[in-house]
């Protein structure tokens, strides 16, 4: 399995043009680079202008709705972002969680609408400060985990699943977790799925970290702590610097 790398462009940038020439400039930074899925989540509105241009880099969805299509206004379903040339789809964010009432019932519910699509989640959990503070961190992604797949089978997980382990106080902030610390967050995430799918499932699911990625941190996720791939934020609205993160992760 390839290193996953997934540009969170999250409500940036504000133009079409913006969104293209970005797209663009990154697309050519990294031509040669084939070790590495690279993945760009671009606000709703730019995927279709991207749709085209995707090849090396892929696109990807920042959130979905559960349901195919009906009267729910404001949404865009799982079915309408795989028509856009979507391969993933990030759930759960903690942006999502704070600033939308995000529950986990609400997130499983998108991991399930999302899986039988044939598109990959990328299922993001993570503690907020008070609770890392509190020693809650395990007890806290142990139930994001739980509801977030509850009643998602062993060959629905491991067809495509990858889990972002996000600590909330560690997101725009410049305040990254330290390496040792994530390596031992995706020891117990990786646990975690054993206990409740096998071994062999948890050897199917990739796990990233995200949380103040940049060029000069990125490669120790993946040598040091050994994670499958990073989702990153604001350093992914600069092209040469996503591209460094991407190389430096090879
Ligand atoms: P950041 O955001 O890299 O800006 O910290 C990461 C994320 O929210 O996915």
């Amino acid at each position: 399995m390839k290193n996953l790398i997934v540009a969170n462009w999250k409500m940036n940038p504000g133009t079409v043009k913006d969104a293209e020439n970005l797209f663009d400039s990154l697309k050519k930074e990294i031509k040669e680079v084939k070790e590495v899925e690279a993945v760009v989540c671009p606000p709703f509105v730019y995927l279709s202008g991207l749709k085209s241009k995707a090849d090396n880099v892929k696109i990807g969805g920042q959130n979905c709705f559960w349901e195919e299509k009906g009267a729910y206004t404001g949404e865009v379903s799982f079915l309408m972002l795989k028509d856009l040339g979507c391969s993933y789809v990030i759930v759960g964010h903690s942006e999502r969680r704070k600033y939308f009432s995000e529950t986990n019932e609400t997130v499983n519910k998108k991991i399930k609408a999302v899986l039988k699509t044939g598109l990959n989640p990328i299922f993001c959990i993570g503690e907020t400060q008070e609770e890392r503070s509190a020693g809650k961190t395990e007890a806290i992604l142990k139930q994001q985990i739980i509801s977030g797949l509850g009643g998602i089978k062993d060959n629905e997980v491991s067809n495509g699943l990858a889990i972002a382990y996000e600590p909330v106080w560690a997101i725009g902030t410049g305040n990254p977790c330290d390496t040792a610390e994530a390596k031992k967050v995706k020891d117990f995430i990786l646990g975690l799925i054993s206990e409740v799918y096998g071994e062999a499932v948890s050897k199917k699911i990739r796990i990233l970290y995200g949380g103040s990625v940049n060029g000069k941190n990125a490669r120790s996720y993946i040598k040091e702590a050994e994670l499958q791939g990073l989702l990153v934020g604001g350093a992914s609205l600069d092209a040469e610097e996503f591209a460094e993160i991407v190389r430096s992760t090879i």
